[in-house]
């Protein structure tokens, strides 16, 4: 059966366009965080939507799950095959093509293989902005972007992916292809079929492409880096900074001080920019197409000096200052990941009940896993922690051994506290059954019905999101 397959998507794609060399396939059945390693009967990379639609067709056809792969930059294993070796990885990398900029319309339409920084370069090269920005956008996709309904740092002002998607085309389960791919702001004619796909991590379709919203370019940016003392005062800053910076305010992020140890210990060429070590440090940004930014952000930073909120801060006063000071955040997942094993958690809360997490969990932790690491960091603008835990110094397996116990802890105080347990990152495999665990039946019920519906015969990322 499988022979079968291969030979047939090799007939109708081109031979070079299916992978079943294990040496050919290594990159694309392992995941970033090197957590989640896989098998695949082979890996398929079509150059069309036609392509996609065939691929998917053959595979539903013989009754194999076929799982979509754009950047494999994602964090929670739903881009790679399970060990069970019985699915496909369609790799939709060679779909890169920018097809449109529409200086009218304010739109971009782009194939879902495109990285996300090609996507930027296109809406800059137009004058305009494309704000999704991740520490990824190197070589994520648009497509995965879409499929996990991705965030980062500039969610505050903009929205996550969701917010930033007109139209889309994907190919469906059994192979057809849905034509949504209109620049309409408005359409309510009846559910709006685009947002199920967003944020779906394969399991209903495959993007082939997008029509995405263009923003006005903002070339003047004023960034400051500030220690500050708790995550009270990270919560307190928020309206503080709205207040002062109005509309222009786009980031908002917050780093706990073991963050920033591992980024100066594994990224060459990072530096503290405080004489002291403090706790706490929080970044800003504010950006506008030609206003008083630098005003905006002195005013903000005085009025919180003022109030005490405040113990140090650095404002970038040249563009290569601005890009050390994003290294300090921007560098958190690698240098984690190389510190070594490391235990994600993409948490959400209402703002007001971030700090309170923090105090009541981290003594739980330290408890059940004496001398671990908490790596906090995260969007604190949009209340999103990536409440990050690495090992005790070299006990690994220490941290393995008691992830579910530590997890088990996170995510219980979570709920608690009306928050979620996956901000931005997706379920995939990683949090499959503890999604499933936390959410109510009528959520699990509602969940299944809509994968039901869409894909019945469990074509599109088997075992991936539902248990
Ligand atoms: P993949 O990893 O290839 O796939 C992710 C999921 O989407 C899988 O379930 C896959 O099956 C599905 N998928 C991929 N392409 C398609 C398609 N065309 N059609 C249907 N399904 C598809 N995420 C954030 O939200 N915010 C962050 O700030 C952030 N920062 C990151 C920083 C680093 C250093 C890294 C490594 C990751 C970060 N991520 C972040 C996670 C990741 O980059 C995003 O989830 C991104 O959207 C994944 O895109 P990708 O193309 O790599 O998708
Ligand atoms: C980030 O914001 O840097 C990532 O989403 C967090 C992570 O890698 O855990
Ligand atoms: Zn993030």
């Amino acid at each position: 059966m499988s022979a079968d397959l291969v030979h047939d998507l090799r007939t109708a794609l081109g031979e070079s366009a299916v992978l079943t060399n294990p040496a050919d396939m290594a990159a694309y059945v392992t995941d970033w965080t090197g957590s989640f390693t896989g098998a695949a009967l082979a890996v398929v990379r079509p150059a069309s939507t036609a392509e996609v639609a065939t691929a998917v067709r053959l595979c539903a056809a013989a009754g194999v799950g076929v799982v979509p792969q754009g950047g494999n930059t994602g964090l929670v294993g739903g881009g790679v095959p399970d060990s069970f070796g019985d699915q496909i990885v369609l790799s939709l990398g060679r779909m890169r093509r920018v097809r449109e900029v529409d200086p009218v319309a304010d739109t971009l339409t782009v194939e879902a293989g495109t990285p996300l920084a090609t996507v930027q370069e296109a809406a800059a090269a137009a004058g305009r902005l494309f704000p999704l920005s991740l520490g990824s956008e190197g070589s994520c996709t648009i497509g995965g972007t879409i499929a996990t309904n991705a965030g980062g740092t500039a969610v505050l002002r903009y929205g996550m992916m969701r917010e930033l998607v007109l139209g889309l085309e994907v190919v469906l389960p059994d192979g057809r292809v849905w034509d949504g791919l209109r620049p309409l702001r408005k359409d309510n004619t009846g559910y709006d079929l685009k947002q199920l796909f967003i944020g779906s991590e394969g399991t209903l379709g495959v993007v082939t492409a997008a029509v995405l919203r263009l923003l006005p370019a903002t070339p003047r940016r004023a960034t400051a880096f500030v220690a500050l003392e708790s995550v009270s005062a990270a919560t307190a800053l928020l309206p503080l900074l709205r207040e002062h910076a109005g509309g222009q305010l786009t980031t908002w992020e917050l780093l706990g001080r073991q963050a920033v140890d591992l980024v100066l210990a594994h990224l060459p060429g990072t530096r503290d920019p405080f004489p002291e070590r403090h706790e706490w440090y929080g970044l800003v940004e504010l950006a506008d197409t030609s206003a008083d930014v630098d005003e905006r952000l002195e005013s903000a930073l005085g009025a919180a000096a003022d109030q005490g909120l405040l113990l140090d801060a650095v404002v970038a006063g040249s563009p290569a200052q601005r890009e050390s000071l994003w290294a300090l955040r921007e560098g958190v997942s690698e240098a984690q990941k190389s510190e070594g094993a490391t235990l994600k958690h993409d948490v959400t809360l209402p703002i007001t009940a971030l700090s309170r997490f923090v105090a009541e969990v981290g003594p739980r932790l330290l408890t059940a896993l004496p001398g671990l690491r908490l790596v906090t960091y995260g969007h604190v603008g949009d209340g999103n922690l990536h409440y990050n835990i690495s090992a005790p110094v070299g006990d690994d397996a220490a941290l393995r051994r008691e992830a579910p116990t530590l997890t088990r802890i996170v995510y219980d105080a979570v709920t608690v506290l009306g928050g979620s347990i996956s901000a931005e990152h997706g379920i995939g495999a990683l949090k499959r059954d503890a999604a499933a665990a936390y959410k109510t039946g009528v959520e699990v019920d509602l969940l299944r019905a809509v994968k039901q519906a869409i894909d019945p015969d469990g074509v599109m990322n088997p075992r991936k999101v539902l248990p």
